[in-house]
């Protein structure tokens, strides 16, 4: 039978999985905490704190997801790439909730799809390195490895791992949780008042005309639809929004994996969406092992390395029943590789009839180092990368269903070009990432307009 004729229910518990099976196996990217008994400790606290999502939660975006597999939705996955303790304020918070609304509200109306709004935020604080050492100045120490584990200070005593972080992280991820269902249940991501998004610093963008037309069009769109119908669309007041990280710290991970009433099986409760890094996706490393038992809705990073037959095993152990809505694979192999990496990856999956959302992050494969010591992106490999996967899947019979980008509603200056065509001596003036460089506002709505523009050219018959 075809795997995507096959009934859909039931989806079975592995009978050989529990919370803590990862450990049998070798897990990398994990820190050396000194102390045993300190982090036992703090496991056993955080598995008694109230987790950060519910199931219920957990099941509409899979269901969401599932639609986005099938066409009928596209996802937008956005936010730092490392959130960091100190950046855990409001309005850093809430300028990042909106550039992902009117990024979403520029996809929405261009696409005429619902957009399915997933965020890099709360509990983005842990990060895989190449080295587990840094030198400088003839000076080793352990590598900063994102505010869960230890401080980006470069002194002994910032690097030691401390698991005590991860309480402060669980309290940090819950506040901007709160902080963001607070402002989205008091309308803050009311359709009829986009008003609320606007960011002070870009009324003089290059792109803010184009962003005025739009928000026109749908209010007069909104009110067309309000007096045809004679009632005010109340359904419009709120918009949901989802958090994803990497699931990179597995005691961590493990602490916050439940039961629920009511429900058979385990549930990662810190999050809707984890993900694993590409670092971590190897079949036999502990990651794959723990989110084989999850019920959440999985992705898997896919770089250039993977094969078709490595990425089939993979699909098959994180996804064995071939369920709707269960598993994303986000692409990131680079402007220069993907049009030769990609396509037999989009053929394996589209031969054995694996039901995947394909989302494209064209951030991790385009990073490099310029002359001045930064490290950076530069917007044109971005948007190649971007530009040329919609393409590669349309032409294989797939579909590119999302994007996976890193961003901030902040000014910064860390990716080079965009509207503003930012260059290098631009990076020293704003850029305060501490892992990787994000993509600011402007530069973040441009890839929203390039998305609706390629899927319009997509759409249009070939001119002969
Ligand atoms: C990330 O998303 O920040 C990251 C480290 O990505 P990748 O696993 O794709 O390198
Ligand atoms: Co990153």
């Amino acid at each position: 039978m075809n795997a995507i004729d096959r009934p859909l229910q039931p989806v079975v518990l592995p009978a050989d999985w529990s919370p803590s099976s990862w450990r049998a196996r070798a897990a990398t990217q994990q820190p050396q905490y000194p102390d045993a008994a300190a982090l036992a400790q703090v496991q056993s606290e955080l598995s008694r704190l109230p987790p950060l999502v519910t199931s219920w939660e957990i099941f509409a975006l899979k269901k969401q997801i599932a639609d986005a597999q099938e066409g009928r939705r596209f996802l937008l996955q956005g936010g730092d790439c490392a959130e960091s303790f100190s950046d855990c304020e409001s309005g850093l918070i809430s300028n990042r909730l909106k550039v992902l609304l009117q990024m979403s509200l520029v996809l929405v109306h261009g696409l005429r799809l619902p957009v399915v709004r997933v965020g890099r935020f709360a509990g983005q604080y842990a990060k895989p390195r190449s080295t587990d050492l840094e030198t400088r100045d003839g000076v080793t120490l352990p590598s900063y490895r994102g505010d869960f584990i230890n401080q980006p200070e470069f002194t002994a005593e910032a690097r030691i791992p401390d698991p005590r972080r991860m309480v402060k992280g669980h309290a940090r991820s819950a506040m901007t949780m709160n902080f963001v269902r607070a402002l989205i249940d008091g309308g803050f991501a009311d359709l009829h008042h986009p008003e609320y998004w606007d960011l002070d610093w870009v009324q003089h963008s290059p792109l803010s005309e184009e962003y005025r037309r739009m928000v026109s069009a749908v209010g007069d769109a909104v009110r067309f639809t309000e007096t045809l119908s004679g009632e005010f669309l109340h359904n419009l007041n709120r918009a949901d929004f989802y958090t994803s990280h990497e699931a990179l710290l597995l005691p961590y991970e493990e602490a916050l994996t439940r039961q629920v009433p009511r429900q058979w099986g385990w549930f990662n409760l810190s999050t809707h969406f984890p993900w694993i890094g590409m670092r971590t996706a190897d079949i036999s490393d502990a990651h794959v092992e723990y989110f084989r038992g999850l019920r959440n809705p999985v992705a898997v990073k896919v770089g250039p390395s993977v094969t078709p037959d490595q990425l089939l095993r993979l699909v098959d152990v994180l996804n064995h029943e071939n369920e709707p809505g269960r598993l994303s694979l986000i692409q990131r192999m680079g402007a220069g590789k993907v049009a030769e990496k990609l396509p037999p990856l989009v053929e394996a999956i589209r031969r054995e009839g694996r039901r995947v959302l394909w989302i494209c992050d064209p951030m991790h494969g385009n990073t490099e180092s310029t002359s001045n010591g930064y490290k950076t992106r530069r917007f044109d490999n971005i948007r190649s990368e971007l530009d040329q996967s919609f393409d590669l899947h349309a032409s294989l019979g797939s579909r590119l269903g999302g994007v996976h980008l890193e961003l901030t509603g902040e000014n910064v200056t860390e990716c080079l070009g965009g509207a503003r065509m930012l260059t290098e001596t631009d990076l020293e003036r704003a850029y305060t990432s501490t892992v990787d460089p994000r993509l600011n506002y402007e530069q973040s709505m441009e890839i929203a307009m390039l998305i609706v523009r390629k899927q319009a050219a997509l759409a249009r018959p070939a001119q002969a």
